[in-house]
Parts: C-alpha cells; structure tokens; sequence
C-alpha cells in the first residue's frame, strides 16, 4: 500500500501523551498536517501545551475529542487523512474483548475514511519479550521482530499480570487482519522499548512509567524493576521519528512489525547514580531504593538478572530500514531530568550546599 504524501493529514490518537506529542511535534516540523486526538479537549492541563505548538495558530495542527471507547468517533477526523499514528493507550489491559472493541472503532473509522493508506501502530516490547516462563528467554535469548510469544502458555493471563502484553499481541494481528481484507491500507507495528527523554508538558511527568521513575529518582525514592530486568530504551524523540520513518516508507509491508530501540541497557539503580554523574552542577542527593517484590522473588535477584543479561537484544530491522542512529542512554537521561525539573516543576532533593536555580 501507498506510504503517506511529504506533507500530508495525519490523524494521531493519544496526542496528549510522551510519545503522542513527539510524534505530533516531529510530523509538524516536517511540514506535515496534523490532527490530534485527545479524550478532553476542556482539559487546559493536558492540551495547552499542544495549542502552544507551531502550526496551532495556522490551522496546520487541529485539535479532536475522541475517546477510543465510543464507536464511531473517530469517523469525522479520519476523514481526509492520509495516514494514522494510533498511539494511545486503552482504558483496561486486562479485558481482552473490550481491545478487540476499542481496535474495531479505529479499523471501522479508517475503512470509512476511504483515505487512508496506512496506519502506524505502537504495540510494546512487552509484545516480543514479556514470555510467561522467563526461562524462555534464555531458550530465545535473541531479542528481535520475529520473537513470538508463546499465546497458549498456561499461565498467559491477564490474572498472571500478562494483560497488556496480551492486548498489544492481540492489537498487532487486528490491525493486519483487517489491512489484509481491506486491501485500501496496511498497518505496520512499532514497539517501543523503554521510552526516556524530555517531557513536553507538565502532565507526562506522572506518566510513562519510565519519565516517571526518573521523577521518583529526583525525589527521593525509586522502584526495582519487574523482575529485575534492566531499562531497555529508546529516546521518545528517536520513537517518534521510527513512528513517521515507517509512515514515509516504501519498503515496509502489511503486518510487519519494528522494534524501537537503541538496544542500550542499564540497570535501575545505576540510572539513579547516573543523575549525578551526568549533572554534577545540580548536587542530586540521591535516592532510596524500594523493592516491592515478595520475599520469594527477591531471593531469585541475581539468577533473573543474569538471564536478563544474557540477552541479545537487536535493532538491525529498524537501522536498516531508515538508517536511524539512536541516541545514547545519557542523553535521554540528562534530558529527562532537565525537563522534568523545567517542564514538570520537579522539585529535586539536592545535597547540602546545592540550590536550585529557578
Ligand atoms: N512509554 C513507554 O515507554 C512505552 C513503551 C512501549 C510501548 N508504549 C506504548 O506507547 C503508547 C503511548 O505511550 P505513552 O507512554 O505515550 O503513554 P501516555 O503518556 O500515558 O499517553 C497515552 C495517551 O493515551 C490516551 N488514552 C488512554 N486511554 C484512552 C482512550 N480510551 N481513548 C483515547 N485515548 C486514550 C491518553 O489520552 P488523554 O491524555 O487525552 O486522556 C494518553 O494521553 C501506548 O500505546 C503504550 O502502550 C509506551
């Protein structure tokens, strides 16, 4: 199917988030349309800071109220676009069927549009490494698109905290399905890992989760990873730029899938020591960390981070289809930080001595 037009209408869902604002930010810098999906549009807290973006003032970027929940609400925005970002999250992981739903009100609405050619979708990496045994991935150590996860594991339930995973799974083959029977559009899959990097309004600091970890690191305070597995990331601004590069393709197909990421790892705590060593100026006195897990997986600490560490994680797909070079870890943290404190009104626990400067 046809990649959009340079410069064509791009309706992107969940504009209000991390990663749907710098899609939306990067589509307008490159001269493109955009209409931007968000549930409330009375909410000042979630929505100035996209009236405040270029292309606002000229009619480039417009703003939409449409919640995913509601069939048919999408049908008036899709109208007239050339492509989709559908980038928001759902309201419930856990209720597999009511994803079905929520898929079905955006094919329906891109089916009516009679003009879109191509649908971006983002699952998650939590679609291509979250196995129901973790043993299965020192069987499959290699992290790649064509990693499958076993869907007939017994303990692949939403009740065994698998929901999203399972919905994103579940996301991907609806879309491609329904591309293929359409015939007028495809979808092709991003997964983003870990995103980091700058907020772009207050709001995102309490979202991510991982903008948001790094908010708890300012603050005193920071959660142990599921299953102590080391952060995964990819910059927001180098997931965003995946998410238009393959919009602009002409070398992708229906149903492939595109892991995003810089294949760079670094374990929770050393992202927190990582503040200060990346910004000694700002005197960051550390944090405390917390491990919620039970006793039984604490015990298991050293044994799940080495099956973790044995991992291979891989981007070549991705590299060789838009020769994209991601940022280093680094600079997705230091930015992070830097924006959380400026953006977010962060408010860092510092060491003795150290002051914010405001
Ligand atoms: N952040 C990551 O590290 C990461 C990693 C892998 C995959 N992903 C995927 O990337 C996508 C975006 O993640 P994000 O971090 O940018 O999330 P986010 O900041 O929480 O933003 C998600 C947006 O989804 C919208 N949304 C939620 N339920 C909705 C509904 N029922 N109808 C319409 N919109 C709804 C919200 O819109 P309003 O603000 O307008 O209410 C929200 O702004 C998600 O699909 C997520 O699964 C994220």
């Amino acid at each position: 199917m046809a990649p959009v037009p340079l410069g064509g209408t791009i309706a992107v869902t969940g504009s209000a988030g991390f990663i749907g604002s710098w899609i939306v930010k990067l589509l307008l810098a490159r001269g493109y349309r955009v209409r931007a999906c968000v549930r409330n549009l009375a909410d000042e807290s979630r929505t100035a800071f996209l009236r405040q973006m270029e292309g606002y003032g000229t009619g480039r970027l417009t703003l939409h109220e449409a919640d995913l929940d509601n069939p048919g609400c999408f049908d008036d925005i899709f109208a007239g676009c050339h492509g989709v970002c559908h980038v928001s999250h759902v309201s419930d992981y856990d209720d597999q069927d009511y994803i079905s739903r929520t898929c079905e009100h955006i094919i329906e609405s891109v089916n009516k549009s009679g003009t879109v050619s191509r649908v971006v979708v983002t699952s998650s990496l939590a679609a291509v490494i979250q196995d129901a045994d973790i043993q299965e991935l020192v069987r499959r150590p290699v992290i790649y698109e064509d990693r499958i996860l076993d869907e007939n594991h017994p303990k692949r339930t939403p009740e065994r905290g698998q929901g999203y995973s399972m919905g994103k799974v579940l996301t991907e083959i609806l879309f491609a399905e329904a591309a293929e029977l359409s015939g007028d559009w495809d979808t092709i899959t991003i997964c983003p890992a870990d995103n980091v990097g700058p907020i772009l309004s207050p709001h995102q600091k309490d979202m991510g989760p991982w903008q948001h970890n790094i908010e708890t690191m300012l603050t005193g305070k920071y959660y142990q990873n599921a299953g102590y597995r080391p952060w995964m990331v990819v910059d927001v601004r180098d997931d965003a730029a995946c998410h238009i590069g393959v919009l602009e393709s002409t070398e992708v197909y229906n149903g492939e899938r595109y892991l995003a990421w810089s294949t760079e790892t670094r374990n929770v705590e050393d992202i927190c020591a990582d503040i200060d060593r990346l910004l000694p100026e700002l005197g960051h006195a550390g944090a405390e960390l917390v491990d919620p897990f039970p006793e039984h997986i604490q015990q298991r600490e050293t044994q799940l981070r080495q099956i973790w560490a044995q991992c291979d994680l891989r981007n070549d797909r991705i590299v060789g289809l838009l020769g994209i070079e991601f940022r280093p870890m680094d600079e997705s943290i230091r930015d992070c930080v830097e924006s959380l404190i400026a953006v977010g009104g962060v408010k860092p626990v510092l060491r003795e001595g150290f002051d914010l400067r405001q």
